[in-house]
């Protein structure tokens, strides 16, 4: 990654905490946009109350700065959930599960009443798809699995030693025509065997804040 991207990802990453309100549980996600989030928010770790993490990495970065981790059963409210994004369209709908925790990422989105993607502008996409989607796997259904995604016409190939932090692997499907994502989604969840995918298009993102050269844009879906 170039350093210019990181410092777009740091743009994205800084305007987010105009979301976070003090005394509050902040929903973190995953991924290298997220750690310039994470390290912003270790700024004001004594203004909120804590955060629920998408990730075991994510855990230990913000463990690292001292800011608290809560299991999410135990919190009743996360007003914003921040996180990126593999792509991203215009409705806010995404592709995501590049770093493999599409599954606790998607856990926590449903739980939070906002959802902020943090993005630099490679990943603005008309269509989605040109990313290979993630489906998370239980590991004695993967070729089973595979089998069915060929029938809806996607190309899975095997994440090779990679497991989740759910025990499970990652099957990252290839030449998928990404027309209609809520029933694609939707197509995916009902194999069985399948944990999560990760089309984040029933649920997708409320604000996506693209960071470019010129500035952040914020896109109010
Ligand atoms: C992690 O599983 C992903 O969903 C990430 O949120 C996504 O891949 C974006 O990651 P980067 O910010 O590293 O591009």
């Amino acid at each position: 990654m170039s350093g210019n991207a990181d410092l777009l990802k740091k743009a994205a990453a800084e305007a987010a905490m105009q979301y976070i309100e003090n005394g509050t549980v902040v929903g973190v996600g995953t991924g290298s946009t997220v750690n310039f989030f994470i390290d912003e928010l270790a700024k004001r770790k004594d203004d909120i109350e804590g955060a629920v993490s998408s990730s075991e990495e994510s855990t230990k970065r913000l463990k690292a700065h001292g800011i608290e981790v809560f299991d999410l059963n135990s919190v009743a409210d996360v007003p914003v959930y921040i996180d990126g994004a593999d792509e991203i369209n215009e409705h806010g709908q995404m592709i995501k599960g590049g770093g493999g925790a599409l599954t606790r990422e998607k856990i926590i989105a449903a739980v939070a009443d906002k959802f902020i993607c943090v993005a630099d502008d490679s990943k603005r996409v008309g269509r989605l798809g040109s990313f290979p989607l993630p489906v998370e796997v239980i590991p004695m259904a993967r070729s089973y699995v595979a089998r069915e995604i060929v029938k809806l016409g996607g190309d899975p190939v095997w994440r090779q030693g990679f497991t989740t932090d759910n025990g499970n692997w990652i099957l990252d499907v290839h030449n998928l025509d990404i027309m209609k994502p809520m029933e694609l989604e939707s197509d995916l969840n009902n194999i069985v065997g399948v944990v999560t995918n990760g089309l984040f298009a029933q649920r997708g993102a409320d604000v996506a804040l693209i960071a470019r050269e010129d500035g952040v844009e914020t896109l109010k879906v």
